[in-house]
Formats: structure tokens, C-alpha cells, sequence
């Protein structure tokens, strides 16, 4: 397979993109005739952002298993689709070619379609990163159900609500996962959340770890009996189902400015081909090589650049099941040697997690197949930006530095790696088909060079966010009503007089902890459900290693004397609400939080206080209590 609409020089990219502003509907039809339709589409582009409705190819039918898989069975059945990397090194790797890929998908359709899930159903997908969690992914696909996968690091309660606002219908999951050297028992974890109320049919396990698990009568279902079942009817053929354009391909929770995460929805045809297109762009895919990108399919990042973008491409894609840190801090390195990895793709706080170990962790590793590097999740810093080009990329590779969000499907701003120019720790330029624009605070655009502002797209690409599941008002709330007639990308940003994008960080109340998307809200909610804490406020602050940090103050309902076992309780609480990755670094119990006469939390002098830069509170003369500042500042001294 090769790439007829792969940009190779930026001439070619300025004229690309001049095109695809010009004429966004005869550009985006000529890509997707590359691929391939059951039926052709109506038309190009139905849309307008105030309900918004965003239509693309509509009319057209297509399935996208059957773009990632069948159609490259006549020229790649024997080539790697999937490299998988255990957590344990000393365990055997996995290869599956396409063509086992596109059997082995088949087969788990068969198990799902046995046991009742129907074209629309959604399904939950709860899996550490083993092969079968792609498998899983794609079979739902296969069938026209919709997946909703949830990171592996999320609770009870979290899988829960997610559960719950997705109506799902089916869980896939595994006795356990393992992460370094933990293993983490998540079909009890899921036995847990659907304590709650649901209409969960039922359970599929995948056996992984062998952790002891309890299985609920006609409820839950081994993955492996209901295969043997599959086998025994003579594993039937499972053609792709016909999927409308924009019928759902897969929901995906991400947090946002209130306490309920919201279920981002991405439609079949448009997401399809902006994975692909930004793939192959973006990272410059040549046929044959390995592509290996180091997020959990838990995140978008996954889903597009793991799963739908490089198997759509025909390319081989490295799963990897463990830490970067276990069993030692050369594991990467490791992995990109022992498969010839030629495309590295991981995010700026696992880069300066590994900087901290020092250059040891690279004796012996031969990096000398890389061709390309990239980052994505937060904005890079230069430090880490010129470590990764001259120790990882031994100033041979181009870093490509994608910005983009859940809701955008796949990369907007992103240098196309040694094509357009790159700049340390700036996004760089627009894809073709994307329209940034700056926006003032008195939702002015701002025009020219060298200004800043609060980054909208004016245009649809085919991988936006379509709605919010179930709450269409709730998508046209948080992202088309900030700004008449713009998506609101939640992000403050800079361009340069050369014209080049710097995101500069949410201007919203989104943290950015080791790339994950945290609400302070949701936080904040976890926090205050401890029974001694009357209220609380999170903000971010600065951190070396996760880029933001978590910091909370709290208010208790009384003084403790024990305040270390209290702080272990509320963080414990936090874990239970939401998972391990929103327990916050820092807790500061004090007497009130600075509050406007209007009862409006001033986030901006606890950021301030959380930093430590006391000197610049700003105006607090509005406050209700305005001693309560000094009050803090002392309390965080001591801390
Ligand atoms: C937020 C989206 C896109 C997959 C991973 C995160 C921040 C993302 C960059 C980058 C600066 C970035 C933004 C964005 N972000 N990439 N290259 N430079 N900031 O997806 O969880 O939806 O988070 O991550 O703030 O809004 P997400």
C-alpha cells in the first residue's frame, strides 16, 4: 500500500493546505477515495456548529475493520499488523499478522454476536494492553457495536458512572493486568462497579494474570470458552456490517470543567479517515516499518495511533503491555531495540521521567533504526525536547510535537515529520483541512502575527467530536457556545511571527497531570465525599516530572490530631472516586478558601499560593475575607 496523498515536501504541504481551505469538501472526497466504501457517500459535508451538526460523507456506507484489515489480506496477510511486548521481558513476545488479526477479530465477533450484542449496543471494554484488548476493540466494530474503553487505572465507581451514562450492555475484561510488578485485579474491579445499577448482560474475561476471580453465574463468560464455542460451529465468516458514516464507532470518557466526565462520541467514516490521513502524514509512515507509540488504548492516543491510524495504513503497530520504568528504566529502549522500532511516540512527562535515570539506561541499546520521534499529551518543555533529539534521536530523527484533544480524533497541529519545519516546544503548523484562530477575551479574533490567545478551529475536519453521548446540549454547551460559529478547544495559545502554533496550556479548570486529563471538579467532588472535609478547592501547579501537579485545599470540619492518617484517608477516597492518577501531591488543610462577595472561589490566588509566587497575587480587594490570603500563604510555608 502506498500513500497517494502522503505530503513529501512543504511546498507540496502550503499547497496541500491552501487547497483543503479553499475547497475542504473537493479535498476531503479525493482522499477518501482511497479508501474502501460499501457505498459512496451523498455528500462531502453537511454542517453548522450551532446545534452543531457535523456530517461527513453522508449517505456513504463503510466499515473500518474491513479498512484495517481485509483490504490489505492481498498484499499483507503474512506481515506483522500487531507486535506485542508482555510486561514480563522474560515472557515470549506476540506477532499477529494481518491475517490472524483479521481471523482472531472474526472470532470474537462470533462470541459477541452469539451471546446477544447487537449493532448499537455499547459495549465496555476494561483490559490491560494485551493483544485482545485491540481484538475486542475491533470486533465490536466488526458488528457495528460501540465501544466505550476505559483505562485500566480507573476505579469502581468511575467504570460505574461510565457504565451507567453509556447504558452498557456488555463488559470485556480480564481476571487481571500487569504493570510492572503489580497486577491489578480488574474483573474485580468491574464485579464492584456493577454493584450499581446497570443492564450489563454480560461478562466476558479474558484469563491473563490467573488472579483469583469470582464469576456470577449467566452473567460472566470466559473468553476463551466462548472461542472453543466459536470453533466448534466452524468459525462462521463475519462479513463487515454496514455502518452508516455517522453511526457511532466509539465513545470515549474525558474529563471536563465539571464533576461528570463526558462521553466524547467519534462516528465511523470521518474518524476513519483522519486516523489514516494524520498517520500517515503527521508521522510520515513509510510501508514496512514499525510504528510504536506508547499510550494505553484507555486514551484517544491509543485509539488513533495505536489501533485505527496505522492498521488502516497496513502498518505494524507495537502494543506494549508494561511500564517504561520495569523491571528498569531502559525498557523503551529495549523495545525500540529488539523490534527495530523506526517511529517512537510517547509523551513529554515520560520523557523527563526517564531523563532523571541519567544516560545509563541507553548503554548497549541500539536506537540506530529510529527515523522518526514524537510527543503529544502536554506542551514539551526545551530541556526535554533537546535530550530526546540528541539522546534518544542522536539529532537524526525529526520530533514531531502533535497537539490535539479527545474530541479532535486525531492531530491538528503538528509538524509532518521532516517534511515542515519543526521548533522546539511549539505544535508548529496546522494540518491541512485545520483553521485555527486566536481569540480575545472579548471574543474578538485576533489577527497578525506574534499574539496570543484562546485557540477556537473554525472549520470542520473529519475527526470532530460529533456530540456528547447522550447530552447533545452538553457538547454544543462546552465547546460551541464559548465562541459563535468556532469549536472552543479549551487551550490558551501563541503564534509566533513566523506564523507557528505554541499551546500554552488549558484556560480552563482541566489539569494536565503526566498527560492525563483531570477536572478539577472531579477532584474536588472525590475530596469532599470524605466525611470530614466540608469543602475543598484543586488547582494545578507546576511539577517537574508530570508536568502539572495536583494541590489541593481542603477545609475539615474540625481539627485532628492525627492529620497524617487523615491525609492517607482522603487520598484513599480520591483513589476509590476516580483512580490513582487523581490522587493530588499536595493537601493543605485551612480555615476558609478566598471567595469573591459572590461566593466565587478565586483559583487564581490559590494557583499562585500553590506555586509559591506570593509577591504577584494581583487585585484581592474584591474578596469577601481578604486576611484569609495571608492565612495561607503562612499555612503554606509551613507545610
Ligand atoms: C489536551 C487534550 C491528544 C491525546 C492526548 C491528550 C493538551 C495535547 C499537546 C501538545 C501542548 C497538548 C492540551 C489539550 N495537549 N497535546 N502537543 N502540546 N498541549 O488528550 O486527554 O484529550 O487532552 O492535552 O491541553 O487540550 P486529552
Amino acid at each position: 500500500m502506498n500513500y497517494p496523498y502522503q505530503i513529501q515536501t512543504f511546498e507540496a504541504y502550503k499547497a496541500q493546505y491552501q487547497k483543503s481551505i479553499e475547497n475542504p469538501q473537493d479535498f476531503w472526497r479525493q482522499i477518501a477515495e482511497h479508501f474502501t466504501w460499501q457505498r459512496k457517500w451523498d455528500t462531502v459535508l453537511e454542517w453548522n456548529f450551532k446545534e452543531p451538526k457535523v456530517e461527513w460523507f453522508k449517505g456513504a456506507l463503510v466499515n473500518i475493520t474491513e479498512n484495517c484489515l481485509d483490504r490489505h489480506l492481498d498484499t499483507k496477510a503474512n506481515e506483522a499488523a500487531i507486535i506485542w511486548e508482555p510486561n514480563d521481558p522474560k515472557e515470549a513476545h506476540r506477532i499477529i499478522t494481518y491475517k490472524e488479526l483479521h481471523f482472531r477479530v472474526q472470532q470474537f465477533a462470533n462470541v459477541l454476536l452469539n451471546n446477544g450484542v447487537k449493532k448499537g449496543d455499547r459495549v465496555c471494554i476494561y483490559m490491560g494492553m494485551v493483544p485482545e484488548l485491540a481484538i475486542a476493540t475491533l470486533a465490536c466494530a466488526r458488528i457495528g457495536a460501540i465501544h466505550s474503553v476505559i483505562f485500566g487505572g480507573f476505579s469502581a465507581q468511575a467504570i460505574a458512572d461510565r457504565i451507567q451514562d453509556a447504558d452498557a450492555r456488555f463488559v470485556v475484561t480480564c481476571d487481571g493486568a500487569c504493570r510492572g510488578a503489580k497486577e491489578i485485579a480488574l474483573k474485580s474491579v468491574i464485579d464492584e462497579a456493577l454493584q450499581s445499577e446497570n443492564n450489563v448482560k454480560h461478562v466476558f474475561v479474558l484469563e491473563r494474570t490467573k488472579t483469583p476471580v469470582k464469576m456470577q453465574n449467566n452473567r460472566d463468560l470466559w473468553w476463551a470458552d466462548e472461542i472453543k464455542k466459536v470453533e466448534q460451529m466452524g468459525n462462521p465468516v463475519v462479513p463487515p456490517v454496514a455502518m452508516g458514516a455517522e453511526d457511532i464507532l466509539f465513545i470515549l470518557y474525558t474529563s471536563g470543567s465539571t464533576g461528570k466526565p463526558k462521553g466524547v462520541v467519534h462516528t465511523t467514516a470521518g474518524y476513519m479517515v483522519w486516523a489514516n490521513y494524520t498517520f500517515v502524514n503527521v508521522f510520515q509512515y513509510q510501508p514496512g516499518q514499525i510504528h510504536f507509540c506508547t499510550a494505553d488504548i484507555g486514551w484517544i492516543t491509543g485509539h488513533s495511533y495505536i489501533i485505527y491510524g496505522p492498521l488502516s495504513a497496513g502498518a505494524t503497530t507495537v502494543m506494549f503491555e508494561g511500564i517504561p520504568t520495569w523491571p528498569d528504566a531502559g525498557r523503551f529502549w529495549d523495545i525500540i531495540h529488539k523490534y527495530k522500532v523506526d517511529i517512537f511516540y510517547t509523551a513529554p512527562t515520560a520523557i523527563r521521567s526517564l531523563m532523571s535515570f541519567g544516560l545509563e539506561p541507553m548503554d548497549s541499546k541500539d536506537l540506530s533504526s529510529l527515523k522518526v520521534l514524537g510527543t503529544v499529551g502536554e506542551p514539551i518543555n526545551e530541556e526535554a525536547w533537546h535530550w530526546y533529539d540528541e539522546h534518544i534521536g542522536n539529532k537524526n530523527c525529526p520530533i514531531v510535537d502533535t497537539w490535539w484533544q479527545t474530541e479532535t480524533g486525531g492531530a491538528m497541529i503538528s509538524n509532518l515529520a521532516g517534511v515542515t519545519p519543526s521548533k522546539p516546544s511549539y505544535a508548529t503548523l496546522p494540518l491541512p483541512g485545520i483553521q485555527p484562530c486566536l481569540i480575545d477575551e472579548n471574543g474578538k479574533e485576533i489577527h497578525g502575527n506574534g499574539v496570543s490567545g484562546n485557540l477556537c478551529i473554525k472549520y470542520p475536519w473529519p475527526g470532530i467530536i460529533r456530540s456528547t453521548y447522550n447530552d447533545h446540549e452538553r457538547c454544543r454547551q462546552t465547546y460551541f457556545s464559548t465562541y459563535e460559529h468556532l469549536y472552543f478547544t479549551g487551550d490558551g495559545c501563541l503564534r509566533d511571527a513566523d506564523g507557528m502554533y505554541r499551546i500554552t496550556g488549558r484556560v480552563d479548570d482541566v489539569l494536565n497531570v503526566s498527560g492525563h486529563r483531570i477536572g478539577t471538579a472531579e477532584v474536588e467532588n472525590a475530596i469532599n465525599m470524605h466525611p470530614s472535609v466540608i469543602e475543598s478547592a484543586v488547582v494545578g501547579y507546576p511539577h517537574e516530572i508530570k508536568g502539572q501537579g495536583i494541590f489541593a485545599y481542603i477545609i475539615l470540619d474540625q481539627e485532628f490530631d492525627n492529620q497524617s492518617s487523615l491525609i492517607q484517608e482522603i487520598l484513599k477516597t480520591v483513589s476509590t472516586v476516580i483512580g490513582p492518577i487523581a490522587k493530588p501531591d499536595q493537601l493543605l488543610f485551612v480555615p476558609g478558601l478566598p471567595k469573591t462577595r459572590s461566593g466565587k472561589i478565586m483559583r487564581r490566588i490559590l494557583r499562585k499560593i500553590a506555586e509559591g509566587d506570593t509577591n504577584n497575587l494581583g487585585d484581592t480587594s474584591t474578596l469577601l475575607d481578604p486576611s484569609l490570603v495571608d492565612i495561607l500563604i503562612e499555612k503554606k510555608k509551613l507545610h
